[in-house]
C-alpha cells in the first residue's frame, strides 16, 4: 500500500536516478515537489503538482491529464523517455491512491467537504554534501504533518481526531518508512547531483539588477527617497541608502520591502528612505549583487532637482534613443539591408 506524501518522496527517486557527476556548484540546494489537492465532494478532487529547483520550475502537473509538463528542456533530457514514462504512470497511481485514502479518511472522521490538502517534500543539499530531507502535509491552509528525518517519524502539528488517524494510518506502513528512510539516507543526494549537472547554466544565471531613484513628496514637510532596483537574478540583494556617504543603518526612517518576483523569473524590491526636504544632505542608493561581481551600483539622489524633473529628463532620453535607433534603422534599410538584425538590436 502507497501512502499519499511520502510517495512524493519516493517520486524523488525515479525522477533523477543517474550517476553523472555535476561540476562543482557553490552553495545550499533544494529541491521541492508541491502538491496542492481540492477535495470538493467524494467524487471529486482537483489536483496541482510542482517540481523546483531553487526557483526554477522544473515541471508541473496538467491537472486533467495528470501528465507532466515539463517547464525546461534540461529537466527532459536528463531521463530517458521510458524513465518519465514510468514516473507518470506512477505519479497517477500516486494520485489516485491519494484521493482515495483522503476520501476514505474523511468519510470515517465526517470530515466536511470541501477541504483542501497539501503536501511538500524535498531535500536540500549543504555545500559540505551533507543532505537534509523533509516532508510536510498542510490541512485547509494549516500546518497538520511533519515528518521527523532525525527519528523517522510523522509528527503532529495539530491535535486532533483527524491529524492523529492520518499518523497512525501512515505510521502503520512500516514498509513505506523504510522506503522513506532509504530516501532520506542515501538517494536524494544523488538525485540532487543529477538535477545540478543538468540544471547548471540556469542555476548559474545572472541577470544585472536595474536601479531608478526618484521621490514622493506625500506632504510637505518630507520627502521619501524611492530606490526601485529590478530585473535581477539570482534572488540574493543588498540595497543600502548613503547620507554623505555613510549608510543609513535601518530605523524607522527606513523601509525596504521583501523581495517580489517579476514574471520572468527575475525579481524586484524598494527601499524608501524618508528625509526632510532640502536637509543639505547628499544621498546615493547603492546596490549589490553578485551580477556585479565587486563592483556596486550608485544612483545618487539629486537634492536640488525634483521628482517630474527627473522622470522628464528619462523621458526625453529614452525619446532621444527611440528617435536614434529609428533613424539608425531607417539609415540602414536606406543604405540595403547591410546591417544584420543582431547588430540593430544591440545598438537599440
Ligand atoms: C462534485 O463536485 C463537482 C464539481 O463541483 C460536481 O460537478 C459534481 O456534481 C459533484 N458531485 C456530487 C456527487 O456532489
Ligand atoms: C553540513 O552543513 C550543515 C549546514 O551548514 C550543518 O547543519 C551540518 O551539521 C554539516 N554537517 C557536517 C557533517 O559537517
Ligand atoms: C521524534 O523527534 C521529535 C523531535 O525531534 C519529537 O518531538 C518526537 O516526539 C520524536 N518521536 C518519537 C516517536 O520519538
Ligand atoms: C494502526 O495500527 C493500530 C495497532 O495495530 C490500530 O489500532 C489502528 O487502528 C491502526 N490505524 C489505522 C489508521 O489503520
Ligand atoms: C538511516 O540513517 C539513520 C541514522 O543515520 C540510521 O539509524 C538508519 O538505520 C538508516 N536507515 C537506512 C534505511 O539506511
Ligand atoms: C513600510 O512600508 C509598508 C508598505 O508600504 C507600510 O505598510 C509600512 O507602514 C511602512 N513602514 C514604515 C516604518 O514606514
Amino acid at each position: 500500500m502507497q501512502s499519499p506524501c511520502c510517495c512524493l518522496l519516493s517520486l524523488l527517486l525515479y525522477l533523477f536516478f543517474l550517476s553523472e557527476t555535476w561540476a562543482n556548484l557553490e552553495g545550499t540546494f533544494t529541491v521541492r515537489l508541491l502538491q496542492t489537492t481540492t477535495f470538493q465532494n467524494t467524487s471529486f478532487a482537483d489536483t496541482e503538482g510542482l517540481g523546483l529547483l531553487e526557483d526554477i520550475e522544473l515541471g508541473s502537473l496538467d491537472k486533467h491529464t495528470w501528465s507532466i509538463r515539463f517547464c525546461q528542456p534540461w529537466v527532459r533530457s536528463a531521463l530517458p523517455r521510458a524513465d518519465w514514462d514510468t514516473i507518470e504512470n506512477l505519479l497517477k497511481i500516486y494520485l489516485q491512491q491519494f484521493n482515495h485514502l483522503i476520501n476514505e479518511g474523511a468519510t470515517q472522521k465526517d470530515i466536511p467537504y470541501p477541504f483542501v490538502v497539501q503536501c511538500t517534500a524535498g531535500c536540500m543539499l549543504y555545500p559540505n554534501r551533507t543532505s537534509l530531507a523533509f516532508g510536510y502535509v498542510g490541512y485547509n491552509g494549516q500546518d497538520f504533518l511533519s515528518f521527523d528525518t532525525k527519528n523517522f517519524t510523522w509528527t503532529l502539528y495539530q491535535d486532533t481526531e483527524l491529524s492523529r488517524y492520518v499518523q497512525s494510518f501512515l505510521q502503520n506502513y512500516t514498509a513505506l518508512s523504510e522506503l522513506i528512510e532509504t530516501l532520506f539516507n542515501d538517494t536524494c543526494v544523488d538525485d540532487m547531483e543529477v538535477l545540478l549537472h543538468y540544471g547548471r547554466a540556469a542555476l548559474e544565471r545572472q541577470e544585472l539588477p536595474v536601479a531608478t531613484v526618484f521621490a514622493r513628496t506625500p506632504s510637505l514637510d518630507q520627502l521619501l527617497l524611492v530606490c526601485h532596483v529590478t530585473g535581477f537574478y539570482p534572488r540574493p540583494i543588498s540595497v543600502a541608502w548613503l547620507r554623505d556617504g555613510q549608510e543609513v543603518p535601518p530605523g524607522p526612517a527606513l523601509n525596504t520591502s521583501t523581495i517580489l518576483p517579476n514574471a520572468d523569473l527575475t525579481y524586484q524590491l524598494r527601499s524608501v528612505l524618508a528625509v526632510a526636504p532640502r536637509d543639505g544632505h547628499s544621498y546615493v542608493c547603492r546596490v549589490r549583487h553578485h551580477s556585479l561581481g565587486t563592483r556596486s551600483l550608485l544612483i545618487p539622489w539629486e537634492n536640488h532637482s525634483a521628482a517630474p524633473t527627473i522622470s522628464i529628463t528619462i523621458a526625453v532620453l529614452v525619446l532621444v534613443a527611440t528617435a536614434f535607433a529609428g533613424g539608425f534603422w531607417w539609415w540602414k534599410r536606406r543604405k540595403g539591408n547591410e546591417a544584420t538584425w543582431e547588430t540593430q538590436e544591440f545598438i537599440i
